[in-house]
């Protein structure tokens, strides 16, 4: 028996993913304390799809002990256009972020995955991505398989059909944040900048750029959104009143990132109307707006 998350609701594993040792091919910094780094494994990066994470440590010492999350930035190909990896960028913050600043090219690192179950295909219509921070990092993959500019997934997964549009709302504290604009920048792509001091595009919360395409008469369709759960919490509130179908992406700390220590679990609502926890390292990242309870 499985509920509307696709899964059976008895703890399971996600025994699908590799763990592999991986060469750090390359690092740049993208903004201010934000950095990507691209790790040379084609086993991987073949077989994932925009919004999977992997987890990431290094392959000595125990400090820090457990991997970290990282979403799948976008995978790079090799000469015969085949998956030879995958970019992930990352913002500074703590024990592990900052230890990898020193990461250098051919250091070797651990990385698990694909985890989670990423985003769906972007439904027909109007696709609206809604980035805080460096929430932004699942968005560059899902705007390009929206495009049509690229494939993800064994078998390679294919939009249907051409949206009618796509776009990012991207929202940052100031202008230095802003990260890896350059990639963002493709046919076909629509993108708002919000900061909060004003440095750069609309001063204000990204919030208000949905809003004001919703005034304007160009309300998305569907909405894919990750960042800080006040933000998400916020948009799932305005897509609610407005009819939107809205998936959000959440960052919950994880220790084992495949479904066997559950501290990550996440209160969802079920089908039948009562509410339960799920696992967001394999049941989420990503959840329908309105299965979730964000603070
Ligand atoms: C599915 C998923 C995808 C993610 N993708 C990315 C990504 O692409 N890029 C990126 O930069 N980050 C991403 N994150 C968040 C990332 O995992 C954390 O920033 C990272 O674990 C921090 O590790 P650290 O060792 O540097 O910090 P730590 O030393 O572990 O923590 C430093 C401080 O940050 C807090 N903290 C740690 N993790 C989180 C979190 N997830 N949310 C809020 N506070 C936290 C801790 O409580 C502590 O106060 C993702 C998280 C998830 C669950
Ligand atoms: S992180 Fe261990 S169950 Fe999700």
């Amino acid at each position: 028996m499985s509920d509307s998350f696709g899964v059976d609701p008895l703890p399971g594993l996600n025994c699908s993913a590799l763990q592999k040792t991986a060469q750090v091919v390359e690092q740049v910094q993208l903004a201010r304390d934000t950095y990507r780094i691209r790790l040379e494994c084609p086993e991987i990066a073949q077989q994932i799809t925009p919004g999977q994470f992997f987890m990431i440590r290094p392959t000595t010492g125990c400090d820090p002990l457990l991997g970290r999350p990282f979403a799948l930035y976008d995978t790079y190909v090799d000469g015969n256009g085949e998956p030879a990896g995958v970019d992930f960028g990352y913002v500074v913050i703590g024990k592990l972020t900052t230890l990898m600043t020193g990461w250098r090219p051919g250091e070797e690192v651990e990385i698990w995955g694909p985890l989670g179950n990423g985003f769906p295909l972007a439904p027909a219509g109007h696709l609206m991505m809604i980035a805080g921070g460096i929430g932004q990092t699942p968005f560059l993959a899902v705007a390009r398989e929206s495009l049509g500019l690229r494939t993800y997934g064994s078998p390679a997964r294919q939009v249907a059909q051409p949206l009618s549009k796509v776009s990012l709302c991207y929202g940052v504290r100031s202008s230095d944040y802003l990260a890896g604009l350059a990639d963002f920048e493709m046919n076909g792509l629509d993108v708002q900048i919000a900061t909060d001091d004003g440095s750069a595009g609309h001063r204000g919360f990204v919030t208000e750029l949905l809003l004001q395409a919703v005034e304007n008469g160009d309300a998305p369709d569907n909405i894919f959104c990750c960042g800080p759960e006040p933000m998400m919490h916020a948009v799932a509130e305005i897509a609610a009143h407005h009819e939107i179908s809205c998936w959000l992406s959440l960052e919950t700390p994880m220790a084992c990132g495949f479904g066997a220590c559950f501290s990550c679990v996440t209160k969802v609502k079920l089908d039948d109307g009562n509410w339960d926890y799920r696992r967001t390292c394999v049941e989420g990242p990503v959840f329908r707006a309105e299965c979730l309870q964000l603070s």
